[in-house]
C-alpha cells in the first residue's frame, strides 16, 4: 500500500499505528519526486487529489491525507491553508507566531484539527475523517511532534501535544482517528 507522503513524522506515525500490519511506501520509496497539487479547497478534495494523481501515474493501492487545524474563532481557519498560513513554503516557526498573534486577547481558544483521508482500494474511492478537539494555548511547550503540536492542547489534557509526546499523540490524534477508520475497513475488506 502506499502512502501518499514525504513526511517522515507522518510515515512513522502512521505505521506504528499500522502495528506492522501492513507494509506501507512512500513517495521517496515509489521514486516519486513530483510536486504533488494540492489546489482543492477542502481537506477532501486535496486528499482525493493526492491519492489520484499517484493511482493514475502508478497503479496499485494507495492512500493519501490531508489535515487542517480549524480554529473557531477564526472561522475554521488556518483548516485547508495550515501548512501554508504565513505564506509560502511550511515554515512552522512563522505559522505558529501567526496563529498566537491572530489570537492574543481571544476568550474562546476552541480548535479541532481535522484529518481526511482518502484511500483508492481496487479502483474504488473511500474517505475518512479523524477529529480531535482542543484549545490554542497561551504560550508554545516544546517536545516532540511537529506542525502546531507546541500550541494545540487536546480535551482532556492540560499539556500540548508537543510536551505529550508521541505515545500519547499516536493513541488520540486526529490522525490516529482517521487511520483506526481506514485500518477497520481494510481489515474487513481485504481481499
Ligand atoms: P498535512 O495536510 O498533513 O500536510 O497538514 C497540513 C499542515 O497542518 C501541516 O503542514 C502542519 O502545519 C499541520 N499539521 C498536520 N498534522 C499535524 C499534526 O499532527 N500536528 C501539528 N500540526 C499538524
Amino acid at each position: 500500500m502506499i502512502f501518499v507522503t514525504n513526511n517522515p513524522h507522518k510515515l512513522q506515525e502512521v505505521g506504528a499505528m499500522l502495528g506492522g500490519k501492513m507494509a506501507l511506501k512512500s513517495l521517496r520509496d515509489i521514486g516519486c519526486t513530483d510536486d504533488i497539487p494540492e489546489t482543492a479547497n477542502t481537506l477532501e478534495g486535496n486528499a482525493l487529489m493526492k491519492a489520484r494523481y499517484i493511482h493514475e501515474r502508478y497503479g496499485g493501492d494507495c492512500f493519501a491525507d490531508d489535515t487542517g487545524l480549524e480554529v473557531a474563532a477564526l472561522d475554521g481557519r488556518p483548516g485547508v491553508y495550515s501548512a501554508r498560513y504565513a505564506g509560502p513554503g511550511h515554515d512552522s516557526e512563522a505559522n505558529m507566531q501567526k496563529l498566537l498573534a491572530e489570537m492574543e486577547g481571544k476568550s474562546d481558544r476552541r480548535a479541532q484539527f481535522r484529518t481526511v483521508i482518502a484511500l483508492i482500494k481496487e479502483g474504488r474511492e473511500y474517505l475518512f475523517e479523524g477529529i480531535v478537539t482542543g484549545h490554542i494555548m497561551e504560550e508554545r511547550e516544546e517536545g516532540e511532534g511537529f506542525g502546531y503540536d507546541p500550541i494545540f492542547c487536546p480535551d482532556g489534557y492540560e499539556h500540548s501535544f508537543a510536551r505529550l509526546g508521541d505515545e500519547v499523540k499516536n493513541r488520540i490524534s486526529h490522525r490516529a482517528r482517521a487511520v483506526e477508520k481506514l485500518v477497520e475497513f481494510l481489515k474487513t475488506h481485504n481481499s
